[in-house]
C-alpha cells in the first residue's frame, strides 16, 4: 500500500470559493479518491489562508475581529466544498497552534543553519493608517499615459508597469494619504543560497517539464533573497524573539499543509507524521496548485523543507486557469461564478464531469464553454451512461423479478470492459483525466451498440425468449456497473445511486468480477439533463451579486480625503449635470425570492412608473417604505437583472447592515420634480 499525502492550494479566508478555484479541488478530490478506490492510504488535507494584511482590512471594514472573519470564511469554504463533494480528511487554518510551531520551528532551523538575513529596507508608508503599503495598496496617476487611479505597480490602461515611487499623486489606497518614505528592519530568506540543490531538484522529475522549463529560466538570471517578514500591524505569528515583526503570509502557508497534516495525525491512529515529513521519508507529497504560484511551491518551499531536515515534495502539480466562453471570467458578463452560486443552480455533478472531460496534465487553461458543458453532460452521462441501465433494468425487475441472470452470454464483450480498467487507472494516475474519459465513454458507445443491436424491447415481445432477454439486460447492467466503477472517482453522488440500484458497493477491484445471480433494486434516475434556462438564470445571478456587491461597498468604500471627510474621486460639474436625480414615491416594495439584499421597489415618477430593485432589505421592512419620498437617480442605464429589469437607483447612505438610510427629500416635494 502507497502512503500519499496531498494538497490543493489553500484559499484565502477573505472571499468566496468561486469556478476558477474549484477547477483544482475537483482535480484533486478525483485523483485522490481514484488512489482510495485502489486501496491506497491518501490523505487529502487543506485549509483556509487565514493571514494577511487583505484579511486583516477585509475584518476592519466589516467590524469584526480577523478571528471571527476567518471562522466564518471557514465555514462558508467548506459548505462549498463538502456541497461539491470535494471530501478532505482534514480542513483546518493556518491560524492554528500547529502552524505556528512549525512556522516558529521552521524558521529557527533556518535561521540556525544561517539561512536569514536581517537588513534595513525603506517602503512606502501610510502616516495616517500608521501601516506599509505593499504595492498594491498604493494608487495614483501612471506616469506614462497619465491615467488616474490606477495601481502601484502597473496601469490597466495602457499597460505600462512601473514602481509605486514613480506613480504620479501617489495616495494609500487604504486610507487617501500620501504614502512617505519609511525604514525598517527586515528578514529575508537567502534563496540564493540553495541555487545549486533547486537546479537539481526542479530536473529531479518534481515538476511538469513546461514548469520546469520556466524555472530553469528562474535559476539561470539568478535568485533573489526573499523577504519573510512583515510590521504590526499584521494579521499572522509574530517572529520568534521580534517584537512586532510577523511572518508574511506565504512563509507560513505552505507549512499551513503540514499542519494541517499534524492535526489530523493527534486524531488519528494510522497516521504518523514523522513518518510523512522526515528527511527520507518514504511516504509520496504531492501539492496541486495553480501556475501562478509555483515560485512559492518550487523555489522557496523545498529550500526551507531541506533547509529544516524535512522531506521535500515528492512533485508539484500544476494547472491553468479557467475560462469561462473563451473569456477570463468577468463580473459584467456574470461569469464570475461562485460556488454557491452555481450550487443553487445546477448539479456539482455535471461540473465534475465537465472539468474531468477536459482535464489535462499539462498547465494549459480549460475554458468552460457553457453550451458545450450542458451538450456535452446530456449525451454522455444522460444519453449513454444512465441510458444503458435504464433500457435494461425495466425488464429485469418486471420480467425476472430483480434478478440478473447466472452466467454471460457475451463473455468477450464484457472481458473487454474489464480489460480497459487497466488504461483507465494508467490516465487517472497521470492525471490525463479526459483520456480517461474519452476511453470510458468509448465503453458506453459499446454498449448502446449492444443494446441496440440486441433490442431487447423487441425481444421482450417474443415467446420463448425469456432466458434470452434475461441475458442481454444482465449483460447492458454488467456494461454499465463497469463504467460506474471507472466513472465513480469523478461521480461520487451517481456511483452512490447507481450502487442502491445495483445493491453493491462498488470499488476499482470489483470489476474483476460480473454481476451474476444478482439480486438488483429498482430502478431511479440518476441523473437529469442539464437545461440552458438554469445556466442563464445562474449568469443571472452572478450578474446580481455583483449589484449586490457594489450596492454594500458603495455605503461602506468610501476614501479619506486630507481633510478627514469622506469623500470619492473629484469629478467634474459637466458630469455631475449628467446626473438626472428626481423625486420619487415609493408606491410599493417587495421582497424578492431568492435575493438576500434585494427589495423591489415600484416608483411613482410624476409621469411615469418606475421599477428599481435596491440593496437595502437590510435596514427596512417593505411596508415601512410604501408611501415614502426618495431621491432617484432618474437616467441611470436601465439594468437587466436575474428578477426583472432595474430601471434606475435610489440614493441611500450610511456605513450597511441595518444602518442604510434613504434619502428622504422635504414632505412638499412632488414626485418627478428634478433635483438640482
Ligand atoms: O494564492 C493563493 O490563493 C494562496 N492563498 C495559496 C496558498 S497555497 C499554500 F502555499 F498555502
Ligand atoms: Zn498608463
Amino acid at each position: 500500500m502507497r502512503k500519499i499525502l496531498v494538497t490543493s492550494a489553500l484559499p484565502y479566508a477573505n472571499g468566496p470559493i468561486h469556478l476558477g478555484h474549484l477547477l483544482e479541488y475537483i482535480q484533486t478530490d478525483i485523483w485522490v479518491r481514484f488512489q482510495k478506490m485502489r486501496g491506497e492510504q491518501c490523505t487529502y488535507v487543506c485549509a483556509d489562508d487565514a493571514h494577511g494584511t487583505a484579511i486583516m482590512l477585509r475584518a476592519e471594514k466589516e467590524g469584526l475581529t480577523p478571528e471571527a472573519l476567518i471562522d466564518r470564511v471557514n465555514q462558508e469554504h467548506q459548505n462549498d466544498f463538502s456541497d461539491f463533494l470535494i471530501h478532505f480528511d482534514n480542513y483546518y487554518s493556518t491560524h492554528s497552534e500547529e502552524n505556528k510551531t512549525l512556522s516558529a520551528h521552521i524558521y529557527n532551523a533556518c535561521k540556525d543553519a544561517g539561512k536569514i538575513a536581517t537588513r534595513t529596507i525603506t517602503q512606502a508608508f501610510d502616516p495616517e493608517k500608521q501601516l506599509f503599503l505593499a504595492d498594491r495598496f498604493i494608487k495614483g496617476t501612471c506616469p506614462k499615459c497619465k491615467t488616474p487611479d490606477q495601481y502601484g505597480d502597473n496601469c490597466e490602461a495602457c499597460g505600462a508597469t512601473y514602481t509605486p515611487g514613480e506613480l504620479i499623486d501617489p495616495v494609500s489606497a487604504i486610507s487617501g494619504a500620501t504614502p512617505i518614505d519609511k525604514d525598517s528592519e527586515h528578514f529575508f530568506f537567502k534563496l540564493p543560497e540553495f541555487q545549486d540543490f533547486l537546479k537539481e531538484w526542479t530536473r529531479s522529475g518534481t515538476l511538469q517539464p513546461q514548469i520546469a522549463n520556466k524555472l530553469s529560466e528562474w535559476l539561470d538570471a539568478g535568485l533573489q533573497e526573499w523577504d519573510i517578514s512583515r510590521d504590526a500591524p499584521y494579521f499572522g505569528f509574530e517572529i520568534p524573539g521580534q517584537s512586532g515583526k510577523y511572518f508574511y503570509v506565504w512563509l507560513d502557508a505552505p507549512i499551513g499543509y503540514m499542519a494541517s497534516f499534524k492535526n489530523l495525525c493527534d486524531k488519528r491512529e494510522d497516521l504518523d507524521f514523522d513518518a510523512y515529513w522526515k528527511a527520507g521519508s518514504d511516504a509520496e507529497l504531492y501539492h496541486f496548485i495553480g501556475k501562478d504560484i509555483i515560485n512559492f511551491h518550487a523555489l522557496f518551499w523545498p529550500a526551507m523543507l531541506s533547509c529544516a531536515n524535512f522531506r521535500t515534495p515528492s512533485a508539484v502539480f500544476a494547472h491553468g486557469f479557467v475560462t469561462v466562453n473563451g473569456k477570463k471570467m468577468s463580473k459584467s458578463r456574470g461569469t464570475f461564478i461562485k460556488a454557491r452560486t452555481y450550487l443553487e443552480h445546477l448539479d456539482p455533478e455535471y461540473l465534475r464531469y465537465y472539468f474531468a472531460a477536459k482535464l489535462t496534465s499539462n498547465v494549459d487553461d480549460l475554458d468552460l464553454n457553457l453550451e458545450d458543458f450542458a451538450q456535452r453532460v446530456n449525451s454522455d452521462l444522460v444519453g449513454k451512461v444512465v441510458n444503458i441501465a435504464s433500457r435494461c433494468a425495466g425488464f429485469i425487475s418486471k420480467r425476472f423479478d430483480g434478478k440478473l441472470s447466472s452466467d454471460s452470454s457475451e463473455p468477450e464483450l464484457l472481458q473487454k470492459f474489464i480489460d480497459a480498467g487497466d488504461a483507465i487507472a494508467q490516465r487517472y494516475e497521470e492525471r490525463e483525466f479526459g483520456k480517461a474519459i474519452r476511453l470510458i465513454m468509448e465503453l458506453a458507445d459499446q454498449a448502446n451498440q449492444y443494446i441496440d443491436e440486441q433490442a431487447p424491447w423487441v425481444v421482450a415481445k417474443q415467446e420463448g425468449r425469456d432466458a434470452e432477454l434475461q441475458q442481454i439486460c444482465s449483460n447492458g447492467i454488467n456494461m454499465f456497473r463497469q463504467l460506474m466503477i471507472y466513472l465513480a472517482p469523478v461521480l461520487p453522488a451517481m456511483t452512490e445511486k447507481a450502487e442502491a440500484f445495483l445493491n453493491e458497493e462498488l470499488s476499482w477491484s470489483s470489476r474483476h468480477t460480473l454481476l451474476l445471480g444478482h439480486q438488483i433494486n429498482k430502478f431511479k434516475a440518476m441523473m437529469t439533463r442539464v437545461e440552458m434556462p438554469k445556466i442563464d438564470a445562474m449568469l443571472e445571478a452572478s450578474k446580481e451579486a455583483v449589484v449586490e456587491e457594489m450596492a454594500l461597498n458603495a455605503t461602506k468604500e468610501t476614501r479619506k480625503a486630507p481633510g478627514g471627510e469622506n469623500i470619492a474621486d473629484e469629478i467634474g460639474f459637466e458630469d455631475f449635470a449628467k446626473v438626472d436625480l428626481r423625486i420619487a414615491r415609493i408606491v410599493t416594495a417587495e421582497h424578492v425570492k431568492g435575493a438576500d439584499k434585494l427589495l423591489k421597489l415600484t416608483l411613482d415618477l410624476g409621469t411615469e412608473t418606475r421599477q428599481v430593485f435596491s440593496g437595502i432589505k437590510s435596514a427596512y421592512q417593505p411596508e415601512d417604505l410604501e408611501g415614502k419620498l426618495t431621491v432617484l437617480v432618474a437616467n441611470l442605464k436601465p439594468r437587466k437583472m436575474k428578477f426583472g429589469l432595474s430601471e434606475g437607483m435610489v440614493l441611500a447612505a450610511g456605513p450597511g447592515g441595518k444602518d442604510i438610510w434613504l434619502l428622504e427629500p422635504h414632505p412638499g416635494a412632488q414626485p418627478g420634480m428634478r433635483i438640482m
